[in-house]
Parts: C-alpha cells; sequence; structure tokens
C-alpha cells in the first residue's frame, strides 16, 4: 500500500510572517488528518522558522529546489545539505525551473543525484509542454524526462514523481482524472523498465497543475495516482485542508 500524499507548493509566495499565519491556520486541521504525508514547501528564507512551527505536528516539510554541489563558491545558491538539516522532501526540476532558469535535464539529474546522496526525498516534476501534447507525443516526452532525470541512479527508493503536464500549471485547467492516471500508469510502466516492478508498485505518483478543493476528488480517486502537487490551492488552508481531507478519505475507501 502506497501512502497517499498531498505536497504544497508555495513557489515564491509569502513572507516569513505570512508563512507563520498561514501554517498556524493549517496545523490543527492537517494534524487531525491521518493516512496522508502532509508537506509543505515554503519558500527557503522561511524553513527554519515553519520547521520551528510544525516540532511535534505531524506536517512534514519539503523545500523547492536545490543546487547540486554540497559547498563552496556558487553565491545565492543552497545546498543539499544545508536542507537536509532542515527538511525531509525537496522538489526537483518543476517546470518552472526548466522554463525559467534553464534547467536541463543534465542539471536535473544531477539535483536528484546531490539530494539523495544528502538522504533528502526528491519530488521530481516531469511533464509535456502543450505544443506536445497536442502533437500527441506525451508518453515520448516523459519517458525521455525519465530516463534522463533518473540516469546513473541505481536506488530510487525514497523518491516521488510528480506528473504536471505543462499546460495545467497554474492556469485553471486541469487534465481530467482519465488522462492522468493514464499517463500515471505509464510512469510506473517505465520505472518499472528502469527499475523493477517492485520499486514501481511502491513509488509514489502524484499528479499536479490546477488541483483545488473542487476538482482533487477526481484524481485522487485515479487508482495510479497517489496524491497530488498543489501550487496556487495550498496557499489558502481551507482549500489545502479540504483536499489533504478528501484525499484521506478517498484513499481510505479505495
Ligand atoms: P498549480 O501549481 O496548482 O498552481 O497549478 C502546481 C505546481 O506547479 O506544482
Amino acid at each position: 500500500m502506497r501512502i497517499p500524499m498531498i505536497a504544497g507548493n508555495w513557489k515564491m509566495n509569502t513572507t516569513v510572517s505570512e508563512a507563520v499565519e498561514l501554517v498556524n491556520e493549517m496545523r490543527p486541521g492537517l494534524d487531525e488528518i491521518a493516512n496522508v504525508d502532509k508537506v509543505i514547501c515554503p519558500p527557503f528564507i522561511s524553513l527554519i522558522t515553519v520547521r520551528e512551527l510544525i516540532k511535534g505536528s505531524s506536517i512534514k516539510l519539503g523545500a523547492q529546489n536545490l543546487y547540486f554541489e554540497a559547498k563552496g563558491a556558487y553565491t545565492g545558491e543552497i545546498s543539499p545539505l544545508m536542507l537536509a538539516d532542515l527538511c525531509e522532501f525537496v522538489i526537483i526540476g518543476h517546470s518552472e525551473r526548466r522554463q525559467y532558469f534553464n534547467e536541463t535535464g543534465e542539471i536535473v539529474n544531477k539535483k536528484v543525484k546531490a539530494a539523495l546522496r544528502a538522504k533528502l526525498k526528491p519530488i521530481l516534476c516531469i511533464g509535456e509542454s502543450p505544443e506536445e501534447n497536442e502533437a500527441g507525443r506525451t508518453e515520448a516526452v516523459i519517458a525521455g524526462q525519465l530516463r534522463s532525470s533518473l540516469a546513473g541512479i541505481d536506488f530510487a527508493a525514497d523518491l516521488i514523481i510528480a506528473y504536471e503536464p505543462i499546460w495545467a500549471i497554474g492556469t485553471g485547467k486541469a487534465a481530467t482524472g482519465r488522462q492522468a492516471n493514464k499517463t500515471t500508469g505509464f510512469i510506473r510502466q517505465n520505472i518499472a523498465q528502469l527499475y523493477n516492478e517492485d520499486l514501481a508498485q511502491k513509488m509514489r505518483i502524484l499528479y499536479g497543475g490546477s488541483v483545488t478543493a473542487d476538482n482533487a476528488a477526481e484524481f485522487i480517486n485515479q487508482p495510479e495516482i497517489d496524491g497530488a502537487l498543489v501550487g496556487g490551492a495550498s496557499l489558502k488552508a481551507p482549500q489545502f485542508l479540504s483536499i489533504v481531507k478528501q484525499t484521506s478519505e478517498i484513499k481510505g475507501r479505495l
């Protein structure tokens, strides 16, 4: 049985005091919900404060990015070792990083390796562009991204994958549950080929892209989808709580 996961990607939102407010608003409700891994990923500068706030809580912490070197003259970057001290998860290869910060498959691969070396659990994001989707290239793109992101990684037990079609991120245009389930199943098959069936069955694969409290159930009800990576809706405590609650109820029934 895979433990479902809902991860909130706050992106470049919230000052430290806003982060404090948001966590305080979410914490009591989230702590009442069992059987779901609840992860929040605030901006780097709020990690220490949020970590203190969630001490003794069931909420887990993640970062949104890292640099692949352990330390050195890399002005402005944050290393896996710095994060491993503070949090359990790290989002890697988000499409916004690929698009705006020129992260290539090779860089993503180095970051996944660096995260695993530091005992961080990567949430690896993959997904096709609108053009690739329209050209019917979704599976070819996904297979290529998996191969390049995971090249040379022979132990991927701690990895989580988030399938985020780029055309669905922040657009309000979510995929349908069936579409997302099909691609998620395809990702699982690829993991079985790259590693083995046992790992593929254990690996959590999330859907991401315009998930809200209103459409979350459609995704969570799908057998291949183990949860969601939530952007916009994770900044609103009632929405995020509702998504986590629905996940606990639906996956508890399946
Ligand atoms: P969104 O973002 O939920 O705002 O579409 C999801 C993501 O980018 O992880």
